[in-house]
């Protein structure tokens, strides 16, 4: 650890898992009870809005109500008292790393509480509903879609990622199946780059065999586990 200055951490569905928050493909998980391409893709949206606006609608509702875990505490925990780099790079659209504390955090995916203006451009929060196509707050246009990356579209700031695990001396996986690209592949980015890389899942991921480390159990005891081991070899 000594070695160690600058770390990415990139997480998932399965670290608000705890925090009942759905995951995609776990038994029961949200993409066995909808379809990708009734839900989550620009041509769904563009043939049956209703039905995509409602299940975002819905989404945006339950993750509200729900709080951050252990080990969202525990990342939240590791940014603020880390002494190097940090990013938390998140496929999730929850907000429960921000609730937890943490402040070094990307939305590779997009985020529930944001309303994305197709007319004119703009982001704002919003923690209601986009059902009855309310007006945009900046230009008045009825023109508001859920700020989430649907399949087929580009994930955002991508070039912010790809430069953090260029210097990244170590990257951690936590909570993700390893299923979507391009985050499927960070780990194969930071290892070529010289990182140790360090799988932290229920189970083996399906890209597990490219972890240098992995270790296997439930995120709210494995996180802080390996937080405080992180900050006692630091300190
Ligand atoms: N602790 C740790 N890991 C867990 C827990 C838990 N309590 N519960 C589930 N997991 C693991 C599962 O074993 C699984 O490997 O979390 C992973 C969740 O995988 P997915 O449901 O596929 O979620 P994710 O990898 O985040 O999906 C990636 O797919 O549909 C898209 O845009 C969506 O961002 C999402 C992307």
């Amino acid at each position: 650890m000594k070695d160690i200055r600058n770390i990415v951490i990139l997480s998932g569905a399965g670290i608000s898992a705890e925090s009942g928050i759905d995951t995609f493909r776990s038994e029961g998980g949200l993409w066995e009870r909808h379809r990708v391409e009734d839900v989550a893709t620009p041509e769904a949206f563009a043939r049956d809005p209703d039905l995509v606006l409602r299940f975002y609608d819905m989404r945006r509702a339950a993750i509200q109500t729900k709080e951050p875990n252990a080990a969202h505490l525990a990342l939240a925990r590791l940014d603020a008292e880390w002494p190097g780099e940090l990013l938390i790079v998140t496929q999730n659209v929850d907000n429960l790393h921000e609730r937890a504390g943490a402040e070094r955090v990307l939305h590779m995916h997009g985020e529930h509480l944001l309303a994305w203006c197709t007319a004119c451009d703009t982001r704002s929060p919003w923690t209601g509903t986009l059902i009855e196509r309310p007006p945009c707050p900046v230009c008045g246009e009825r023109a508001l879609r859920p700020d989430v990356v649907w399949f087929g579209e580009m994930p955002y700031r991508m070039d912010e990622i790809y430069a953090a695990l260029r210097e990244a001396d170590l990257f951690v996986s936590i909570g993700t199946s390893g299923a979507v690209y391009p985050a499927a592949g960070f780990v194969r980015n930071a290892r070529e780059m010289g990182a140790h890389t360090l799988e932290l899942n229920l189970e083996p991921s399906k890209g597990t065999r490219w972890f240098e480390e992995a270790r296997h159990g439930p995120a709210t005891q494995i996180v802080p586990a390996w937080v405080d081991e992180v900050l006692s070899a630091a300190s």
